[in-house]
């Protein structure tokens, strides 16, 4: 089994009293999503980036680190990681495709040198692995939206499915035995409650949260759901936390990422299921 018996809290680089002391053999991960850098963000967030360094081994971005994907929103993006020695691990948001240059904007990310993830894998040694996928929308439980009818209604579902099918595939291609996995939209509904209930649907979807208990995920990050929950579990227990910056900041002033330790000694669960790509 992995071992879950992991430690988290809020950082905003200046206290650490509420994270134990790490554990030997541990890895410890830095995540935040929903910054949405605009032009007017050059140096808001250099500095409080820079404290990863002392503060943790990898820094996880859940997307949303535009605030409308403008070219000069990714060149922002990349001034504030400036000073970011550590790996850097990404998947993109909903906002980063809004102005279309999601392309040239990912050129942009990997110049600089961050593990941008859209159904890739990061090994950040040999046993910690990350997998990465946007993720869609479509509901929750007896919620969820099914590929019935028109074809656009199927084609919408298709399109939540092939970013399922990603998430899938990268976590059996991760040949360490500790698989973390990022996202942009939500695996769960209980990291969504606190958001208008009409807006759900739009918030993520359960069907990812297939992959996570299939592969004996270590823990998931995601954000988007700005006004959701720090945490919950999927049906299979793996911990799941949304790191979107508001809810971070709405939970602890000042905040700039999540702490979280995974333990990197013990050996993941093998796939339940093995799955034909
Ligand atoms: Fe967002
Ligand atoms: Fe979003």
């Amino acid at each position: 089994m992995t071992d879950r018996s992991i430690s988290g809290a809020i950082s905003n680089g200046h206290e650490r009293r509420a994270l134990q002391p790490r554990t030997p053999g541990s890895v410890r991960i830095a995540a935040v999503g929903d910054f949405h850098c605009g032009p007017d963000d050059v140096g808001v967030y250099r500095e409080l980036f820079a404290r990863v360094n002392d503060e943790a081994d990898v820094l996880v971005l859940t997307g949303d680190l535009t605030r409308w994907g403008a070219l000069a929103e990714f060149k922002v993006v990349v001034g504030e990681l400036a000073d970011v020695t550590v790996p850097i691990v990404s998947v993109l948001g909903n906002h980063d495709y809004e102005s279309g240059h999601v392309e040239e904007g990912s050129r942009m990310l990997r110049a600089r040198g961050v593990h941008l993830l859209c159904g890739d894998t990061f090994e950040l040694n040999p046993t910690v692995g990350f997998a990465g996928v946007k993720g869609f929308m479509g509901g929750f439980g007896r919620g969820m939206l099914t590929p019935f009818g028109e074809p656009e209604t199927k084609s919408f579902v298709n399109a939540t499915l092939n970013e399922v099918h990603s998430l899938e595939l990268a976590l059996r291609r991760l040949a360490t035995p500790v698989r973390v996995a990022v996202l942009h939209y939500a695996p769960i509904a209980a990291t969504i409650a606190g958001e208008p209930e009409a807006i759900h649907p739009y918030l993520g979807t359960d069907r990812l949260a297939e992959p996570l208990d299939r592969y004996s995920a270590a823990v998931a990050f995601h954000g988007h759901a700005h006004s959701g929950t720090l945490r919950g579990t999927t049906l299979g227990g793996v911990p799941v936390f949304n790191v979107s910056l508001p809810l971070l900041r709405r939970e602890r002033p000042g905040a700039m990422y999540y702490l979280y330790d995974v333990n990197a000694t013990a050996r993941a669960d093998a796939p339940k299921v093995m799955s034909v790509g």
